[in-house]
Order: structure tokens, then C-alpha cells, then sequence
């Protein structure tokens, strides 16, 4: 059986700030074998590292990232609000991220949040950056606006995209397949054996988030998926290797 790869959900976000470069340093270290992460835009067009369109809960500033230039951004605090330890840790751009992974054997999971936000021009930036830092081949994009996903692979067909779901969908890898999807990302609860059998006969990886209990790791590590993602990659990676 191969063994799910562990991707460390907005870095290890259980022990470090979520979505900096802190915490995606403490998930490779945990022996993650992928990272997930969250992008907004700038005001001034630059791709930022955050899981929420406002600044208020992550940092100690205020206001939503599409009101805000990068020079404003990275004057916050995106340490301080998880523990003192952390403090001065800043908003990471995109670019940052890919400079330190370029060359690495690490899966990149970028999750366009432009589901309330919708950022103009977000994918074309992202797919940009990805080709600089030659970056493709070990990304996949995901998000809840599949018609981004659509919109990125009429961009660029070989860029792999997954769509992220909740629960309830019947046949997903039919759908995912009408949109031109290369996987599923649904929330840990809705991954049953027969949506796994599914997906394995539709040739459809399934990356699933956010498990972080240790019995639902195990659970999971055992059903043939392609990814598992959890806020502990430790917990993630003791689980895989007990298969
Ligand atoms: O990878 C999927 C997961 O990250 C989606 O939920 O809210 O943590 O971005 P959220
Ligand atoms: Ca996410």
C-alpha cells in the first residue's frame, strides 16, 4: 500500500503561527512531506501568505489585505498573537515561500482563498510565480471557486488543481472530471471507503483536510489516500508509518 503523503495545513500550525515561515520551517522539520498554504492579494497586487482576507486575528494590525499595500503588511506582527517566541514573525509572500522550497522534493499545496474576495488577476499571478521559481511540477492548487480551478487549467492545463469540498457530494471525481480537476480535497468526515474506490478507479488523488486527532489520522492513513493534511505533522507522520 502506499502511504499518504503528510502536508502540514498552513505550515504545523498546531506549534507555530500559521501561515509563516516559522511555521512551515517547524513542519519540514516535523517530517511533513508537503505544505499547505493559504494566498490572498495586496492592494498593491502581491501574493501574501494568510488564511483570513483581514489582517485582525493573525496580526497586530487591523484591516482587510485588499486595503493594505506589502509595505503595510510586513510592518505586522504575525507572531506575537500565538506566543511571545514568535514575535516579529512576518506576513511571508509567496515568492519567499517558493525561494526556500526551489529544489526541494516538498509538495506545495496553494489554496486560492478568493471564495469571498475575488481577487483580479490572482491566478495568472500565482501560475507567474510558480514558472519562475520552476515550481510546477510539485504544486497543486486547490480552492472552494472551482470556477478559478477552471479558469487555471484553461491557463495552464498541466498545472494540477483539486477541489476543495465539504461534504455530501455524490460522485465527486464526475465532477471534478466536468471541470477539468485533477483531485479532491474534501473535509476529513466525508472520506468513506467507497468515495476512496471511487476516486482510485477515476485515477483521482484525494487530499484531505484537516485531521488532527490521532485516532482519525490512523483511521485515515489506513484508507489509501493520496494526502493527509493536519495541523501536526508529527502526529501525521507517526500515524503513516504505523501502516
Ligand atoms: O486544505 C484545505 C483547508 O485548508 C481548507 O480550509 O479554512 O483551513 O483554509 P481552511
Ligand atoms: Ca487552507
Amino acid at each position: 500500500m502506499k502511504r499518504p503523503l503528510i502536508i502540514g495545513h498552513r505550515g504545523a500550525s498546531a506549534y507555530a503561527p500559521e501561515n509563516t515561515m516559522a511555521s512551515f520551517k517547524k513542519a519540514l522539520a516535523l517530517g511533513a512531506d508537503g505544505l499547505e498554504i493559504d494566498v490572498q492579494m495586496s492592494k498593491d497586487g502581491h501574493l501574501v501568505i494568510c488564511h483570513d482576507e483581514r489582517v485582525d486575528r493573525t496580526t497586530d494590525g487591523t484591516g482587510a489585505i485588499q486595503a493594505l499595500t506589502l509595505k503595510e503588511l510586513q510592518k505586522l506582527d504575525a507572531g506575537s498573537w500565538f506566543s511571545k517566541e514568535f514575535k516579529g514573525e512576518k506576513i511571508p509572500v509567496l515568492e519567499d515561500l517558493l525561494d526556500c522550497l526551489r529544489g526541494r522534493n516538498i509538495l506545495l499545496n496553494i489554496e486560492l482563498k478568493n471564495g469571498i474576495v475575488l481577487y483580479e488577476g490572482l491566478e495568472e499571478k500565482i501560475l507567474e510565480a510558480l514558472g519562475i521559481y520552476r515550481m510546477e511540477h510539485c504544486t497543486v492548487l486547490s480552492s472552494f471557486n472551482h470556477y478559478s480551478l477552471l479558469k487555471i487549467k484553461g491557463l495552464n492545463p498541466r498545472i494540477k488543481v483539486g477541489i476543495l469540498y465539504v461534504a455530501g457530494m455524490v460522485r465527486p471525481w464526475e465532477y471534478a472530471r466536468s471541470i477539468g480537476a485533477d483531485g479532491l480535497h474534501p473535509i476529513y468526515y466525508s472520506v468513506r471507503p467507497e468515495i476512496v474506490a471511487g476516486a482510485q478507479t477515476h485515477q483521482m488523488p484525494i487530499y484531505t483536510y484537516t485531521v488532527n486527532e490521532i485516532s482519525d489520522l490512523e483511521k485515515i492513513a489506513g484508507m489509501e489516500v493520496a494526502g493527509i493534511i493536519t495541523d501536526y505533522p508529527d502526529r501525521g507522520r507517526n500515524a503513516v508509518d504505523k501502516i
